[in-house]
């Protein structure tokens, strides 16, 4: 059985004490299921979550992860620096990083690997821009970016991989991806995988859907079978919105 998951990533929104009271807010409405939510928060939160979150089943995740355990990298933060702080996962390859950033796949393998290091899960993004998917090269795209970006892990270390899909079309655009096209990217992604792990290993990774996810639309994506849940950005920052999505 794949594990269920249901990501917020907060973005650079909300500060120390917006960011305790929305926690706060996702604490008393969450009910106890088998699926993993988790909380993408902006660096400086960590501590006073952390605390928050204790003894519930909420998990927090970095944003990011520099390359690098340590060294001389000014504003930068490790992931060590991160699993110290009882982070659990780390989002690596969102397309905002890729576009503002010039992170490309050959970076993100080495973060992917400093951030395993440390016993940190990696939610590694993938999707492609609205160019890319009008001109038909999406899976291709996205084949390369899971390709460059994971396939020098072994199996084992796969275990640890979870997949977004995120066409970066329908992030923060409002515009949403068809369960249809959702479904059969998802299933291309697995099938990818499967080339290189088998099966076994490809039907054990769960593979999460991000884009303009929202509660009218959340049962409809999360009932197709290759999606595992969601990676959710601006509806996460209500809880009322977001617990519903964690409903579907
Ligand atoms: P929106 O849900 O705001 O479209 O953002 C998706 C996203 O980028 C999550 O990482």
């Amino acid at each position: 059985m794949r594990k269920k998951i249901v990501a917020g990533n907060w973005k650079m929104n909300k500060n120390i004490q917006q960011g305790k009271e929305l926690c706060n807010s996702i604490l008393n409405l969450l009910e106890t299921s088998n699926k993993e939510v988790i909380l993408a928060v902006p660096f400086t939160h960590f501590t006073v979550l952390a605390e928050l979150v204790k003894g519930s089943n909420l998990k927090l995740a970095a944003q990011n992860c520099h390359h690098e355990l340590s060294g001389a990298y000014t504003g930068e933060i490790s992931a060590s620096m991160f699993a110290s702080l009882g982070v659990d996962y780390v989002i690596l390859g969102h397309s905002e990083r890729r576009a503002y950033n010039n992170e490309d796949n050959d970076l993100l393998r080495k973060k992917i690997d400093t951030a395993l290091s440390q016993n940190l899960k990696v939610i590694y993004c993938c999707g492609e821009t609205l160019d890319e998917r009008n001109s038909g090269v999406h899976f291709d795209l996205v084949a390369k970016q899971i390709i460059e970006g994971v396939f020098h892990l072994n199996s084992e270390e796969m275990k640890n991989i979870v997949i977004a899909y995120e066409p970066v079309w329908a992030i923060g655009t409002g515009e949403t991806a068809t369960s249809v096209q959702v479904q059969e990217i998802h299933v291309h992604i697995r099938s990818v995988i499967a080339r290189k792990y088998g099966e076994y290993v490809a039907d054990g990774i769960s593979i999460l859907y991000g884009g303009s996810c929202k509660p009218s639309n959340a049962h409809e994506l999360f009932s197709q079978t290759d999606v595992d849940g969601g990676l959710i950005g601006g509806a996460s920052l209500n809880a009322e919105d977001f617990i519903s999505i964690i409903k579907a």
